[in-house]
């Protein structure tokens, strides 16, 4: 196959696009979407995200040491946009949004009460990378729609209708291809 060699770029897609909740559900509050987001480790369970210090969000996440990553799903899709084109300094996104802050169990940043997932988080360390500071943060709980657990009681996040974000465009999630470990297991036998 023909390649091109382009200089870095950011190309590492589909990613997630979340929305991150953060201040306190009793004073100043703010969304900001955000896509360089990720699970460092499973035990704890830590996840990633990066914010570059102009943003209104930064210092109300530094400051608090906490924040929420709310999971969208296809409906807000416009909500997810927005709150990254406009900023909290200028207009308050969860009325703009129509978005409902709800109270999280551990931690004084807002829940977003339409999204089917939401990971409350405590910050553990900060890194400058450049452009983007990266907060690592702890997942200290998550809450997650009752809808969306099955009869037997697994999580089908099939059911949540999730985004996710490529090079500039808001995805849906079409189809599974395939179920972990399913490469190795032996073939069911033909009756
Ligand atoms: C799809 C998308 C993904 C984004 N990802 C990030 C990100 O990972 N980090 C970041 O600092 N800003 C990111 N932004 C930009 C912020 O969300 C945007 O500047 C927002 O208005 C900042 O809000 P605030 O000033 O209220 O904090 C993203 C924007 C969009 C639309």
């Amino acid at each position: 196959m023909a390649k091109l060699f382009w200089k870095p770029g950011t190309l590492l897609y589909p990613v997630p696009v979340v929305l991150v909740s953060c201040g306190d559900i009793q004073g100043v509050k703010n969304i900001i979407t955000i896509a360089w987001a990720g699970t460092v480790a499973s035990d704890p369970v830590m996840v990633s995200i990066s914010v570059r210090p102009e943003r209104y969000s930064y210092k109300l996440i530094k400051d608090s040491g906490e924040f929420v990553i709310n999971l969208p799903k296809r409906s807000m899709v416009r909500a997810v946009d927005f709150c990254g084109v406009v900023s909290g300094k200028d207009c308050d996104k969860f009325q703009a949004t129509g978005l409902t802050a709800v109270a999280a169990k551990n931690v004084k940043a807002p829940l977003i009460d339409e999204a089917p997932l939401a990971l409350e988080c405590k910050v553990s360390s900060m890194n400058d990378l450049g452009s983007h500071h990266l907060f690592l943060a702890k997942v200290i709980g998550v809450q997650v729609e009752e809808t969306l657990i099955d009869r037997n009681g697994r999580l089908n996040l099939a059911k949540a209708d999730l985004i996710s974000y490529v090079h500039g465009q808001y995805w849906t999630l079409k189809e599974a291809v395939g179920n972990f470990g399913f490469s190795v297991k032996k073939r069911m036998k033909k009756e």
